[in-house]
């Protein structure tokens, strides 16, 4: 059974009511788009600072939360690597996921494919094989727990050298079995996907899904190439392809699909306003746009935080906010048995919350 010539969505039945609160966070929805590092809490940031005995340079979490006012990405990511600097042992990387999946558990996300930036650690001098026992052993935790489904997927820092990336990749390779995808984050301007077409090509013949981020502030030339030179099968972002009208009937063609991060967007001042977001002009569009939280603890949310907000800024209805969700599970990585038990799920709750509140 193939997604191409089924059309469980139009079995899900949505309504034109609003997406209540209680609609979103019951919804079960997949998440595809969050860096693992930007889930460090303030708090666990302090107290892993202690822990490991390092000074960091705010007094309190009042001042961390006052200090995360952005004007765009590059001013994020120092502090976000900055902030990554409290992360020593495996168990640090441990309770940093822990704490994540329990958000999961919350926001009922059933699937997640969660990155993360081994460089970020590696370059600092930590293990590669610290970072990630610490991550999956708590993936694998929360799957034992209670079923949290997911994948693990690696992304290379673009303002460093193609060489950087190739020796990571090589440092993944004992991992193969465990990492589904390579991608591509970090600083985009002036650091084009055509930069790492070696890279990407060798991780091709690996067997890794491919991802890059493109079209978060770079323009569209950078999702053409992410498309057409690193060949991914899916963009982070992308928001900027609605610059190019053939690029958006291409996404539209090839079902190519857009991992969106709307509070992210607006925390780094690439909407005003999240009334300015085109999410919603891209889904009505027929492009396969999926939310997510990117680095919730910057960002000033989780999954539901951003539903939510897309439903304040756009009066979401049921029908939108459960295609939505469809997308997130059709987008996702996971095998096409496994994607239809998620739509079931997903059919299933439409009808009893419905049912219920009639
Ligand atoms: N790394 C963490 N968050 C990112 C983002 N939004 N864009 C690029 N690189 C990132
Ligand atoms: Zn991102």
């Amino acid at each position: 059974m193939t997604t191409d010539n089924f059309t469980p969505i139009a079995e899900i039945p949505g309504t034109q009511q609003p997406a209540s609160h209680e609609f979103l966070r019951a919804m079960p929805k997949a998440e595809l788009h969050l860096h693992i590092d930007g889930a460090l809490s303030p708090q666990l940031m302090f107290d892993l600072a202690a822990r490991n005995k390092i000074l960091l340079p705010y007094q309190d979490v009042a001042e961390i939360e006052k200090a995360y006012q952005f004007s765009d990405l590059q001013s994020f990511l120092d502090l976000y690597y900055q902030g990554a600097g409290v992360l020593q042992t495996e168990q640090d990387f441990y309770d940093l996921t822990w704490d994540y999946c329990e958000h999961c558990r919350a926001d009922n996300i059933l699937h997640t494919e969660i990155s993360f930036d081994p460089q970020t650690h590696t370059e600092r001098g930590i293990d590669f094989d610290i970072v990630i026992k610490g991550t999956l052993r708590a993936l694998d935790d929360a799957k034992a727990e209670w079923g949290l489904s997911y994948a693990l997927m690696l992304n290379m820092l673009r303002h460093l050298s193609a060489e950087k990336a190739m020796q990571t990749l090589q440092q993944a390779l004992p991992w193969r079995d465990r990492i589904c995808s390579i991608g591509l984050d970090s600083s985009e301007l002036d650091h084009p996907p055509v930069k790492f077409e070696k890279v990407f090509a060798k991780a091709k013949e690996y067997g890794f899904k491919l991802v890059a981020h493109a079209g978060e502030e770079g323009p569209p030339e950078y999702i053409w190439q992410a498309l057409n030179i690193l060949k991914v099968d899916r963009i982070d972002h992308g928001v900027r392809a609605d610059e190019d009208p053939a690029l958006l009937d291409y996404l539209v063609k090839q079902q190519i699909a857009l991992t969106v991060c709307p509070l992210s967007n607006v925390r780094l001042c690439v909407y005003e306003h999240m009334q300015q977001h085109n999410i919603m002009t891209l889904l009505e569009k027929g492009i396969k746009v999926t939310v997510n939280s990117d680095d919730p603890t910057y960002f000033g949310g989780y999954l539901n935080d951003n539903f939510v907000a897309l439903a304040e800024a756009f009066e979401l209805t049921q029908a939108q906010a459960l295609r939505l969700a469809f997308n997130s599970f059709d987008a996702s990585f996971i095998s096409d048995s496994e994607k239809h038990l998620f739509f079931k799920k997903l059919a299933d709750f439409a009808t009893q919350f419905n049912a219920q509140t009639d």
